[in-house]
């Protein structure tokens, strides 16, 4: 049991969605161990109970369980009405997500809405949900995860890639938007780790060369590690964080190079 409950509350509370499992277990255990009060959030509640009596024993903290399918519209809103209206929210990690891996003409309509509803829309509406908040008090963070799929799409991934490009354009332009605000955004891009969503996915960790999965701890610590250093975007595997430089650079040179009004010359339609 941590001694220092009361001097530690002053953090406020983390939301972290998608906690039953995977990456956002181990940020609920990171964020409660720092001192963090959390309001946990997933479809599974025995499995935020259990992890909840685990948490508030171990670190002191209180932590709230909210059962809530994020893919339905009813409990998103009511998810999104109880961060609003929660002042001493002061962080929120929009971790969870759904994925299917198969080739885009064999993926069933109703997947495809699931990986739009749960990985697109519940983190636009959660992020706007705390950050009048955030934005009133000039402080609080705010964690999207998105993958490396987020800009790269592999066969099966097409419709998965699409929803995970949202969440990093998204998180970009918040970053951009608020960056006089106090408020702080970070958008952490995991590449393949060993958690259930490759069940999910219909495929089975086991396609992966073992030699390029991370574990969660690692993940999420790096993470964490990469908000500490004040890093906005963090891709926990990637060794040379400039690669990550360049390509927002020509991102950022490529809509530069389309403010020009006329059409480019190479369609030979010069006047
Ligand atoms: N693992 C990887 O290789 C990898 C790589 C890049 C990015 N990511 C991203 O990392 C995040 C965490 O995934 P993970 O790998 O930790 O997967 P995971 O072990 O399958 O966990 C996913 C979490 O999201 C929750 N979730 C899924 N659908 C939900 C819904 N409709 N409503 C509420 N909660 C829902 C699940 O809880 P319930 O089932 O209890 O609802 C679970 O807690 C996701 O956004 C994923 O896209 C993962």
């Amino acid at each position: 049991m941590s001694s220092g409950t009361n001097d530690l509350s002053s953090l406020g509370i983390a939301v972290v969605t998608g906690a039953s499992a995977g990456l956002g277990k181990v940020y609920a255990d990171r964020l409660a161990k720092r001192g963090f009060d959390l309001i946990l959030v997933a479809r599974r509640k025995e499995r935020l109970d259990e992890l909840s009596q685990r948490l508030q024993q171990s670190y002191g903290i209180k932590a709230e369980v909210v059962a809530a399918d994020l893919g339905e519209a009813g409990d998103l809103r009511r998810v999104s009405d109880l961060i609003a209206s929660n002042e001493r929210i002061t962080m929120l990690v929009n971790n969870a997500g759904t994925c299917t891996f198969k080739s885009s003409i064999d993926l069933p309509g109703d997947r495809v809405q699931e990986m739009l509803d749960v990985n697109e829309k519940s983190v636009i509406h959660l992020s706007l949900a705390v950050l009048p908040n955030f934005v009133k008090r000039g402080s609080g963070t705010l964690v999207n995860v998105g993958s490396v799929l987020s800009y790269y799409a592999i066969p099966i991934s097409t419709a998965y890639s699409a929803t995970k490009a949202n969440v990093m354009l998204f998180t970009i332009g918040l970053r951009d938007e608020l960056a006089a605000s106090g408020v702080r955004v970070q958008l952490v891009l995991p590449a393949s780790t060993d958690t259930e969503i490759w069940d999910v996915a219909g495929v089975g960790i086991g396609i992966l060369d073992p030699e390029t999965v991370m574990t969660a701890e690692d993940c999420v610590d790096a993470a964490l590690a990469g908000l500490d250093s004040g890093e906005t975007v963090t891709l926990p595997s990637v060794e040379d964080a400039s690669l990550w430089e360049a390509f927002d650079a020509a991102r950022i040179k490529l809509f530069q190079g389309s403010q020009t009004k006329k059409p480019a010359s190479r369609y030979g339609l010069a006047k």
